[in-house]
């Protein structure tokens, strides 16, 4: 495994609903280790890419490979047991179930020493463990999402509305974790963030998506360096994709 190693390619993806495309000709690739953030406003298509991605929405046209496989609608199961899972935007939760029942669920049989490292990364969960999913926090909850996510030592993970419903002190303390996570085991990460800022900070690159189309793709650090860039792709100039 080498940090060059692409493990999710799209290649002009189009797919949307109905015969609607809800996202165009998309072409993204992530490597070993890389955090890519998506960017876009609201209905820029930034979920149907990522439900594109995981096979749970089939292509118009174009073509998706991920860890070595062709993506395609019914092999979603079998692409998350090779080591993609995708943390959707409502976190896959179930209110009534414990800390530790979603730790069950995850995996069939739970590595402990795995369960530990998790953990280590979610401090905040180890007092939990006994609590019924529905009385944490949004926080608590999506570090239990993503927790749940990590114990099958994904290779890919995609997590949707990282932030969504959370204080940005929270997201701020939760970012940086993911990206060391993507760094020391080598996963390759998409996260889907409304905190630009932040979210570009951990990031290694990002793309801004609006009305389905890739209209901005660049290193992290460089948007970083010129927010005015990212501010007009969210309002609708279309600066040239190379
Ligand atoms: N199940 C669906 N059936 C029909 N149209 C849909 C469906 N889901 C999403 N859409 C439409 O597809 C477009 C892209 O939606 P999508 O959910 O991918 O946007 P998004 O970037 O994730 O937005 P948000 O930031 O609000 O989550 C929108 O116009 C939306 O209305
Ligand atoms: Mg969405």
């Amino acid at each position: 495994m080498t940090m060059t190693e692409v493990v999710l390619a799209a290649r002009g993806v189009t797919a949307g609903y109905g015969l609607a495309p809800a996202v165009r000709n998309l072409t993204l690739e992530l490597r070993v280790g890389e955090v890519v953030t998506l960017l876009g406003p609201n209905g820029a298509g930034k979920t149907t890419t990522l439900l594109a991605l995981m096979g749970l929405l089939p292509t118009m046209s174009g073509e998706v490979t991920s860890l070595g496989r062709a993506v395609k609608p019914g092999r979603t199961a079998k692409l998350a047991r090779a080591g993609a899972i995708l943390v959707p935007d409502d976190r896959g939760i179930f209110p009534d179930l414990t800390v530790a029942d979603h730790f069950r669920l995850a995996a069939a049989r739970v590595d402990r020493s795995r369960l530990e490292s998790v953990l280590d990364r979610f401090p905040a969960l180890r007092e939990l463990t006994m609590r019924r999913a529905g009385l944490l926090s949004g926080g608590e909850q999506q570090m239990l999402a993503i927790a749940k996510a990590l114990l099958v030592r994904p290779k890919i993970l995609m997590v949707d509305e990282m932030s969504l419903g959370l204080a940005p002190i929270i997201v701020q303390s939760m970012l940086p974790g993911i990206r060391d996570l993507a760094k020391e085991e080598g996963i390759g990460v998409i996260i889907v963030e409304q905190h630009v800022a932040i979210a570009l900070s951990v990031s290694d690159r990002a793309l801004v998506l609006n009305q389905g189309s890739v209209v901005l793709e660049d290193d992290a650090q460089a948007l970083l360096a010129d927010p005015g860039r990212v501010e007009a792709a969210y309002f609708g100039s279309h600066e040239e994709v190379a």
